[in-house]
Formats: structure tokens, sequence, C-alpha cells
């Protein structure tokens, strides 16, 4: 299951984040690749310890914490350090899947993957190809967002980055370790908690059976949730 959040970055937001690492030196791609995708990888990438990616990813952070739709569809536990590639000249990433378990350089802060996210950060007219690919249940699907939009996908899904053959696709992608471990349950939680948002409007916060459902909601969280 793919989900798409729009605006997660507001046009100054945005500007902000491309002023820090468009200032920035960038650096080979494989430094984050386990060994069978480094040989599929080719992008460029800022180092995780670079100043301006840091503060890139701190106000990354900061827009996912302020996002309801993020929340309540990646239910998130942990989340791992933005980091920031860009995509030109033909580069690619070639069908992979992420590694499992992710640690940070320095403080071994982990993160298990459950969550894939990528927040484009150009706007698609000005690069061709570079759609980000992903095999699901339902079907081979390929995203290309304007500008600050996001997508979360499963990490276990088989994922690809497309040749940019003109411009350059800039974006920020990290992981996540979601309270809920289970792609199909997280999955019915947002479905729930989406027509109990939607109920609560039409009938009004203290309708006896939104209370009911909304207690439904937490319970199943309270069964499944890690925290
Ligand atoms: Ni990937």
């Amino acid at each position: 299951m793919l989900t798409v959040i729009p605006d997660l970055l507001d046009a100054e937001t945005l500007a902000r984040v491309r002023s820090l690492i468009d200032a920035a030196d960038w650096v080979d791609g494989n430094v984050t690749s386990g060994h069978q995708s480094a040989l599929a990888k080719r992008n460029l990438q800022l180092p995780e310890d670079a100043p301006q990616a840091q503060q890139a990813g701190q106000i990354v952070l900061d827009a996912l914490g302020s996002s309801p739709l993020f929340i309540a569809a990646a239910l998130p536990l942990k989340v791992f350090p933005p980091l920031f590639n860009s995509y030109a000249g033909g580069q690619a990433f070639g069908t992979h899947v992420d590694n499992a378990v992710r640690i940070q350089a320095g403080t071994g802060f982990r993160v298990r993957s459950d969550l894939s996210i990528t927040i484009f950060l150009e706007e698609p007219e000005s690069y061709d190809g570079g759609e980000l690919t992903v095999e699901t249940n339902f079907g081979v699907q390929r995203v290309k967002l304007p500008a600050g939009h996001a997508v979360l996908y499963p990490s276990s899904s088989l994922h690809r980055v497309e040749p940019v053959t003109r411009g350059r696709r800039v974006a920020s992608f990290f992981w996540l370790q979601s309270m809920v471990r289970d792609d199909a349950a997280r999955q019915m939680l947002f479905d729930l908690d989406s027509s109990i948002q939607q109920l609560a409007v039409d009938l009004g916060h203290d309708n006896a059976q939104v209370i009911r459902l909304t207690g439904v909601y937490h319970n199943l969280l309270r069964r499944w949730a890690e925290a």
C-alpha cells in the first residue's frame, strides 16, 4: 500500500530545505547502501554528517511531526534521520529491497525499516524519468510527485528509481519503524481512523457510535502497538 502525503513541505519550507542542501557537497550515493543494493545504485547523496543535511533533516522531521496524515498512516515509533539524494545524467537505482535494520553512524541508533519515505524536492516538469517504481500486491505503481509531496511505501517491497534522462531529480529519503509492524494491520487501522474522522464531521464528535468506534480503534492499537 502506498500513501501519498500532499504538501508535506509547503513552498517556504521546501525553499529552506533546498537552499541548505544545494549549498552542500554531494558524494557518491553508495555510502548508505548494503552490498547488494550498491551494485544497483548510481546517484549522489549528502553525507549523513554534513551540517546542511542535519539541518534540512530536522526541518523535514518537524514537518512530519505536524502532519496528521503522516502520523495516522505511519504510526511512527522511530524515524531514521532524513537523507538526501539526487539523480541526473542517466543515473538510476535498480530494483532492490531496503535493508531491514538501519544503524545511524556514530550514535548506534537502530531503526527496523517498516516504511520507506521519499519526499520529492524538485518539480516533475523539470526532469524526465526518475519515477519511483514500487511492486505492490496490486501491481506495479510508478510515483512522480510535485515538489513537497511525499510517498510512504512498505520497505519490504521491491522498488527502483527509473533513470533520469533530463534535468535533476532531488529527493529526501529515509525509513521508519512503525508502532504497528504488520502492513495489513497498519492499513486497517488507517482505514478505520479515516472513517471515524469523517463520521465525526458528519455526526459530531459526541455521537455515541463515533465514541464507540474510537474505542475500537484505540483498543486495536493497544493490542498491536509496540510503544
Ligand atoms: Ni530503496
